[in-house]
């Protein structure tokens, strides 16, 4: 890939690129919709992501183009951009913004992009994007930033010029992934630990449902809003300052409070699945990977249910997953309404499981789902 990447940057720049960056994307095994509420959540990195080929100019331009997409943009090097239309570029300009924004100076940068993340897929490629851009300004402009603060800073960018009030996860997963490991992150503190993936005879799949998430970012927002609406109401009642930190029973004592039917359903989720989390942590430290496929089957019931983001074609592939004897647990990952699904299935059967699944999702659906098997991998990095 690094070959690649230098060939196609040499054609279209007329230089050498003077590095190349990888950063990859990731899958969330537990914990969806609750790093904005203050949950833990348990992503991994993948070995699939986003590659940047590199060089400075002197001409003042920032220069973008990608292997991927057909609209390129050439930008005289000013010390504040805004988002302009819906074009990818937005994603590495919202990133070079925000170090202008925190006082780092930049030169002009000529930058190639690619990626094998499938777009919109609920792999995490716009945090890959962007924490793939704030490490390569980073080292090439010797900017003393940490790992965690990159997440911190890209999680930012996407908030306030992208305008998507996405939360911690994905650019810390990406930022601080590990191969072989999961990430349990306590969203409010920040405070993580690695935890080793071990799935002995089971294979992590991904399966891709090829649904466009066309709705995604508008529909996120509004669940960010309705849990803060439910957590100002919760608030009079008890003393929180997020949806997490409200227990079971406290939801239950209190949820009168509530009086709407939709954020009350909203609420369970948020606290059931934080509480999932915390057992699929003790599940995955004893090695009980079914206790652990229980939990996915739940907390997808969940998402499905209460918080109504996942949709027929993610719930066709669960639905399937439960008649699989060879599969343990599985559910949508990411912001859901399309996307991306996981799977716990038996390694020698995976790839009848694979055939299998494709036939069912296509006879349902009208077009096929992609299924393969997750390998994880390290997190953003210079190749
Ligand atoms: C998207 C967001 C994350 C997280 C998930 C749902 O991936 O970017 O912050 O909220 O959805 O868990």
């Amino acid at each position: 890939m690094k070959e690649k990447m230098a060939i196609e940057f040499r054609n279209r720049f007329q230089k050498e690129p003077e590095h190349i960056f990888f950063c990859p994307g990731r899958v969330n095994l537990i914990g969806e919709h609750i790093d904005y509420n203050g949950g833990k959540v348990m992503p991994c990195a993948i070995s699939l992501g986003t590659y940047l080929a590199v060089s400075r100019n002197i001409e003042k331009r920032f220069r973008f183009q990608s292997l991927n997409f057909p609209e390129k943009a050439d930008l005289h090097l000013q010390t504040s951009y805004s988002k302009s239309g819906k074009d990818w570029f937005n994603y590495p300009l919202g990133i070079i913004n925000e170090f202008f924004q925190e006082g780092h100076g930049l030169s002009g940068l000529d930058m190639l992009f690619f990626g094998d993340l499938p777009v919109g897929a609920g792999l995490s490629s716009s945090a890959s994007i962007e924490v793939l851009t704030a490490y390569a300004l980073s080292e090439i402009f010797h900017i003393k930033i940490s790992r965690k603060d990159i997440a911190i800073l890209s999680k930012k960018s996407e908030n306030e010029f992208m305008g998507v009030n996405c939360g911690i996860m994905d650019p810390f997963a990406v930022a601080m992934g590990q191969k072989n490991k999961a990430i349990l992150l306590d969203c409010d503190s920040l405070a993580y630990e690695y935890l080793p993936l071990e799935t002995g005879d089971y294979v992590l799949a991904i399966i891709n449902s090829n649904k466009k998430r066309t709705l995604a970012d508008s529909k996120y927002n509004e669940r960010f809003a309705e849990c803060g609406s439910v957590l100002k109401l919760l608030k009079q009642k008890i003393d929180v300052q997020n949806l997490c930190e409200v227990d079971i029973t406290d939801f239950v004592q209190n949820k009168n409070w509530i009086n709407d039917p939709v954020l009350e359903k909203r609420a369970l989720h948020v606290i059931t699945e934080n509480a999932r989390v915390k057992d699929a942590l003790v599940a995955l430290k004893k090695g009980d990977l079914v206790w652990f496929g229980k939990l996915l089957y739940a907390s997808h019931k969940s998402l499905k249910e209460q918080y109504e983001v996942s949709g027929k074609e993610l719930d066709t592939i669960v639905d399937f997953c439960k008649t699989y004897p060879g599969c343990i647990g599985a559910r949508m990952t990411g912001a859901g309404f399309g996307g991306c699904a996981i799977a716990l299935v038996k390694k020698i059967s995976f790839d009848d499981f694979a055939s299998k699944l494709i036939l069912y999702y296509k006879n349902l659906i009208g077009y096929e789902a992609a299924v393969f098997a997750a390998t994880t991998g390290d997190g953003v990095t210079e190749i």
